[in-house]
């Protein structure tokens, strides 16, 4: 059965998730989400389509574009991904290859062929203090968000586990299962800190992953192209009018609200002394026997 969760705290702070099978989901996710994931589950896969698995604003976006030109050998901008969450499977399934879905949930969740072996995988993870500050400034853009509150507000959610696709350390710890337990070759994790520290290393490793051979100059420009600088300057210039008419539906603001600042560290203009005390507790606590390290600077 899936569930509605609503919470109002007394400070006015409201949040809204749909909750299936002990986790939480986006609202968007089309009717009981049962019926949506049994056809997700069962959808036909290609052997050139690639996923790309994250807790939300890790980077989804930017493996994306990365991935969309290392796997048509154009270094144009392409819009943003599909996502397997809410988009009908008969319009995924009619999508010419090569296929790129995103989806911001694990690995249980991808069809059945993906799991067994076929297409690719990444999965992005990033430091939770720049994911809540990405979070949280992202949905106060959104003309109608799940969230909508304070900074305080949504940190308390936030370090609770209860957001959008529910709790960042969860999400972690199944992909960290799955790493560990996945016999298949075809996932590749990427942090999203050690991205940013060097991109040229990361777009090689990505084609080389995906199979895809290029020469040096052209893995340049696809470095080139995706530094947060100049794609924020790309969309701009080159975005198409129905992604313009989407962006108007979700927001005020000239283009998607997806990219904002693009830095590590960010979370320090916006975490509290008190806030970032409490939330390094909890996170030494959860992350004890985890092996990812994350850089927050
Ligand atoms: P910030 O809000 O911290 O700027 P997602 O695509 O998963 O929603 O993630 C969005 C976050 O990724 C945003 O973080 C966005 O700016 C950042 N991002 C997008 N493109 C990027 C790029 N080329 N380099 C670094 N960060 C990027």
């Amino acid at each position: 059965m899936c569930e509605w969760i609503e919470e109002t705290d007394s400070e006015g702070n409201y949040l809204k998730t749909k909750k299936y099978e002990g986790k939480l989901y986006v609202s968007l996710i089309p009717g009981n989400i049962k019926d949506h994931l049994e056809r997700l589950e069962n959808m036909e896969i290609r052997d050139d389509d690639t996923f790309i698995m994250s807790y939300p604003k890790s980077g989804t976006h930017w493996v994306f574009t990365i991935t969309s030109m290392l796997r048509t050998g154009k270094s144009s901008y392409i819009g943003s991904p599909h996502f397997l969450d809410y988009n009908d499977v008969d319009i995924l399934d009619k999508l010419p290859s090569p296929r790129l879905f995103a989806s911001h949930m694990t690995f249980d969740r991808l069809p059945r062929q993906a799991r067994e072996g076929k297409g690719k995988v990444f999965v992005v993870s990033r430091n939770p203090k720049d994911v809540a500050v990405s979070l949280y400034l992202f949905l106060t853009k959104l003309k109608k968000a799940d969230f909508s509150g304070s900074w305080e507000g949504f940190v308390k959610f936030y370090t609770e586990g209860k957001m959008l696709y529910g709790s960042w350390f969860q999400t972690l710890f199944d992909w960290e299962k799955t790493k560990a337990t996945n016999k298949e070759d075809n996932v590749m994790y990427l942090i999203y800190e050690d991205m940013k520290q060097d991109l040229l290393s990361y777009v090689t490793k990505m084609a080389s992953f995906l199979g895809v051979t290029y020469d040096k100059p052209f893995l340049e420009e696809v470095t080139d192209r995706c530094t947060f600088k100049t794609m924020v300057k790309t969309i701009i210039d080159e975005i198409k009018p129905q992604d313009q008419d989407f962006i108007h539906k979700v927001s005020d603001e000239k283009k998607l609200p997806i990219y904002r600042k693009g830095e590590v560290g960010d979370w320090k203009n916006h975490f509290t002394v008190a806030q970032n005390e409490a939330f390094d507790r909890i996170y030494d606590g959860k992350m004890r026997d985890s092996k990812c390290k994350f850089r927050f600077e």
